[in-house]
């Protein structure tokens, strides 16, 4: 049994995320835990809200919020919808929680022990229509990388490079629009990553294994000279982990915070921590995932993230972890994913574009998406969703392969047998060959597993059921019936049996209907399948079973429609707002 531990990105607390967010890391990472559970594995996986900073500070005002309060509201919402996806983390906690802060400040105080945090007299931009500083990403303008006009002073959403708000090219405010802006003096923390060029560079550099997005993005920013300058780690706001030097005042610092990128993956850490909290466990119960002189050694961990995230997570993160120089542990691999489009265009939280996670469960169970969605994660390039391919993939795979399958089986044994899987001769040839092809499918699946290949393993998901449906429908036991209801009998326990293999292997990806499999068949507690054969013999003679509700509807056109023209009008009023 091998232990692994398993982050996706945090979700900002402000405002519900939209399917390209869910597929960008939540929903990937938890096929990912479903699946290392699964096989036996013991794994942690964690997820947060990401809570500090602006964006929170202004969401919570324009809802005349406090703002904690309004993070403790928001977290209880996402929470909530991560739920309806089947989101299976261990711990969903919040960055704004006491845990992180004294880990944050912990490794602010270990950075500044080893000579990498620097003091640094800035400048910064102050509104004077806003009546405040003005945070990295409240500042709008021309990212002097690439170009495009509607970049942030943190980073530039079209190109990945991470900036100041003073590299920007004709700089506004975002909050009023408003060019009048002075740039004032005040002082704060720098992290020194430029002293861990080599360290970083050595680091990223032994990890091969890597996906070719992962790196590219990594090595591009590491030699770019400027992805790895000195960074600011502070910020003048009041919503945010105190500035302290572990658990000392720092002089100059008062009143002042983190900044929300330096806090934010600590969090990861930190929610392991709230895990063993709420559990009643430990410091020993969460030191032993994060800390190598605690047993983390034999530890896995894979982190989960958009490609935004990446230079955060290979650059600015590993420099935190590493500047320590304490044993804590280092991620070994990093899954990341381009984006999600939307019919034509964007997906955006801004402009309300999309379906976002609560209108999705409103309209259909989250297995519908979730099937979707991962089975066209955009791993290799951005993909789109379009109502269409949604209405075909759910209609295709779900309904009519694996929920056609399900009924057919359940009800035809139901008329001849009766609810119990009827007993028949041995498995003959037909059933041998089935058995071999699903062998070799579950190989790549799990082999594809391993490699994180989340749409190829639903390409090999998909294969394993379209095996039974054209076993059946060549077998056809309704026309063996009459002349030979032995060996009619022998095809419905072996398809009964598929059923139940079916409901382990799809857990992952399905796990309401994997769970109404379960429930049907009468096997709960069924294991991962080491051996085919073996496994689909698992349903005895005698043993019974019920026959499920109607696992999947077909989307019809008329539905397809109608939800195409309920959330088209609402990007058409937003584009036009814009314009
Ligand atoms: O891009 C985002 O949505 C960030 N909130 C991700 C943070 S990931 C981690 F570092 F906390
Ligand atoms: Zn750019």
């Amino acid at each position: 049994m091998a232990r692994i531990l398993i982050t996706s990105a945090l979700p900002y607390i402000n405002g519900i995320k939209h399917l390209g967010n869910l597929i960008g890391s939540q929903l990937p990472s938890d096929v990912y835990a479903r699946y290392m559970r699964a096989i036996g594995n013991e794994v942690m996986f964690i997820c947060a809200t990401d809570e500090h900073g602006t964006p929170a500070e202004l969401a919570a005002a324009k809802a005349g919020k406090d703002v904690a309060e309004y993070c403790r509201e928001m977290h209880a919402v996402q929470q909530d919808l991560a739920n309806g996806f089947r989101l299976s983390f261990d711990h969903y906690g919040r960055s704004s929680s006491p845990q992180n802060r004294k880990l944050t400040q912990y490794f602010a105080g270990r950075l500044a022990d080893n000579g990498l945090i620097e003091e640094v007299s800035e400048k910064q931009v102050y509104s004077h229509a806003d009546g405040r500083f003005l945070p990295d990403r409240y500042i709008e303008g021309t990212c002097p990388n690439c170009g495009y006009d509607r970049a942030r002073g943190d980073q530039c959403e079209n190109c990945t490079k991470q900036l100041d708000p003073t590299d920007l090219i004709n700089p506004r405010s975002a909050i009023s629009g408003s060019t009048d802006l002075e740039v004032r003096e005040t002082k704060h923390l720098y992290l020194r990553q430029s002293k861990m060029r080599d360290e970083l560079d050595e680091w990223i550099n032994s990890k091969t294994d890597w996906p070719i997005l992962t790196t590219s993005i990594a090595k591009k920013w590491l030699h770019d000279g400027d992805g790895l300058k000195d960074r600011g780690i502070t910020r003048d706001l009041s919503w945010g982990v105190p500035v302290k030097r572990g658990e000392a005042d720092w002089p100059g610092m008062e009143g002042k915070v983190f900044y929300v990128w330096f806090d934010a993956p600590i969090e990861y850490i930190a929610a392991t921590a709230e895990w063993a909290e709420a559990h009643g466990l430990d410091d020993e119960a969460w030191q032993r995932w994060w800390r190598t002189d605690k047993g983390a050694d034999d530890v896995k961990y894979v982190q989960f993230m958009g490609k935004d995230n990446v230079p955060f997570h290979t650059l600015s993160f590993p420099a935190t972890i590493m500047g320590s120089r304490d044993p804590w542990k280092l991620v070994d691999y990093i899954k990341s994913f381009n984006y999600l489009n939307y019919d034509g265009g964007q997906f955006s939280t801004s402009q309300g574009r999309g379906v976002f996670m609560d209108q999705a469960l409103d309209i259909l169970p989250s297995d519908y998406w979730r099937w979707w969605l991962l089975s066209h994660v955009p791993e290799s390039s951005d993909s789109e969703f379009t109502w269409e391919n949604f209405q075909q993939g759910v209609n295709k795979d779900l309904a009519d392969v694996l929920g056609n399958f399900v009924s057919r089986v359940t009800k035809f044994c139901r008329s001849k047998f009766g609810e119990v899987v009827p007993e028949g001769g041995a498995y003959g040839e037909a059933e041998i060959a089935v058995i071999k092809a699903i062998e070799e499918r579950v190989a790549s699946y799990q082999a594809n597993m391993e490699a994180i290949e989340i749409r190829k393993s639903t390409a090999d998901l998909r294969a394993i059921w379209v095996l039974g449906n054209e076993y059946l429908q060549e077998a056809a036991p309704w026309s063996k019936f009459k002349e030979d209801p032995e060996a009619a009998a022998a095809i419905v326990r072996f398809a009964l049996n598929l059923i139940r293999l079916y409901a382990v292997l799809s857990e992952p990806f399905i796990p309401d209907a994997a769970q109404t499999m379960t429930s049907a068949m009468n096997a709960e507690g069924a294991q991962w399948p080491t051996d085919i054969s073996a496994a689909l013999e698992s349903l005895p003679a005698g043993h019974p079973f019920s026959v499920p509700d109607v696992m999947f509807a077909k989307i019809t056109d008329e539905q397809r429609d109608e939800m195409q023209a309920k959330f088209a009008g609402k990007s058409k009023a937003a584009e036009l707002a814009q314009s």
